[in-house]
């Protein structure tokens, strides 16, 4: 994995190119979220025409089910999905936080209980590193620890020192394994740390510079997005990223609102992952300029218009709110089909007038207008 940047703004928000062993990613980028293998109700056809350049699985889910044995002999995600982009793989750090019921947490590890059928798995740095390779992951994430927002002081320090021993250790097995790297689907892959620290910049600035120290090829903000007001985020988020090598790509997990992108590309962060454009689709929420809208609301029973008239996919090219409400209230699968292609639309268009305003030099401008019209529509 190789990653250039290629322009910047105000020496922070920045435009660059990742090159993956499964294609380029051009960044800013967003990564649609595919946990078990499959982003809901999209074709991967359709993710490609969509401009979708990468997209994210989860370890832990796949390491349920099916199993790493199968992805292994099946050939690696990749192959298993039909999706010939990248990959990124989230490491079972975050389900440390989302399953935190089902989970004991030591130096040596996690064991998680699976929400399956209640079976133990035991996740270490070490074997989360080795799992993600054997599955041909792209980007793969370190092990790591994510506590809750807010936690008790003691809490994050812990969070800290064991997300960082965590990754010391994954980076070890990492390279006790590059021997062997060749002989995994994806030779090129790149290791990422992941910052914790919550809501103290103290503990972020301490964690970011002892990840640098160990020496990852991308550093992951994690622990946002986790329950704590917006700008709480976006000030850790701020806090962070100063910390980190400004020639490794920079990635927020699970984040976020369109608005939190543009605030967080503002401050030289690279790639975004979550899962609000696709699961408010099944929900029957899709976004606009203008914020975001419920497509069941009776206001539409009759509404000839897309869903957006500036949007271009084939949602809105082709069906009308109208239509779109009918599908929903019909419980047919097309209306959430057609939702998430929208909303994914929009997400990665976003990302790509973010691009091109800041290749051609006009980032404050854009900018100004984003937060004017966040001021008038979201608020
Ligand atoms: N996804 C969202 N937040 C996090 C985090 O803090 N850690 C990991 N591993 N995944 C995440
Ligand atoms: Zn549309």
């Amino acid at each position: 994995m190789k990653f250039r940047v290629i322009g910047s703004a105000a020496d922070q928000a920045r435009v660059g190119e990742l090159n993956t062993g499964h294609g380029l990613v051009r960044t800013p980028a967003f990564m649609p979220v595919g946990t078990r293998g499959t982003v809901k109700g999209v074709f991967p056809r359709d993710l490609l025409d969509l401009g979708a350049q990468v997209i994210l699985c989860n370890t832990y889910h796949l390491l349920l089910r099916p199993g790493i044995d199968l992805l292994r002999d099946l050939g690696g995600l990749h192959r298993f999905l039909g999706w010939p982009g990248a990959i990124l793989t989230d490491s079972g750090g975050y389900q440390v936080f989302s399953l935190s019921s089902l989970r004991r947490v030591d130096d040596h590890g996690v064991v998680f209980r699976s929400h399956l059928d209640g079976s133990p798995l035991f996740l270490s740095p070490e074997l989360a590193v080795e799992f993600q390779l054997i599955a041909g992951s792209d980007l793969i994430m370190s092990l790591d620890e994510c506590p809750p927002w807010p936690a008790s002081p003691s809490e994050l320090d812990q969070a800290v020192r064991r997300t960082v021993l965590w990754a010391a250790r994954g980076k070890e097995a990492w390279e006790r394994l590059q021997d062997s790297h060749a002989s995994f689907p994806t030779p090129e892959a790149g290791l990422f740390g992941i910052v914790q620290g919550g809501g103290d910049a103290r503990l972020r600035a301490l964690c970011a510079e002892e990840l640098g120290a160990i020496g990852f090829d991308g550093f992951a903000i994690g622990g946002v997005s986790v329950g704590e007001p917006p700008e709480e985020g976006l000030r850790a988020v701020a806090e962070t990223v100063v910390h980190l090598d400004p020639a490794r790509p920079r990635y927020v997990m699970g984040v976020g609102e369109p608005w939190q992108m543009v605030e967080m590309v503002n401050l030289g962060v690279d790639l975004f992952d979550c899962v609000l454009p696709t699961r408010l689709a099944r929900h029957g929420v899709a976004y606009t300029g203008m914020g975001r809208i419920s497509l069941r609301n009776s206001s539409f029973r009759l509404d000839p218009a897309p869903i957006s008239s500036e949007c271009g996919c084939y949602t809105c090219r082709n069906f009308s709110r109208a239509y779109l409400r009918h599908l929903l209230k019909s419980e047919e699968i097309l209306g959430l089909m057609l939702l998430t292609l929208h909303n994914l639309y929009f997400y990665l268009c976003l990302m790509k007038e973010m691009r091109t305003a800041l290749e051609r030099g006009c980032w404050e401008a854009f900018l100004a207008e984003k937060r004017k019209r966040r001021e008038e529509f979201e608020e």
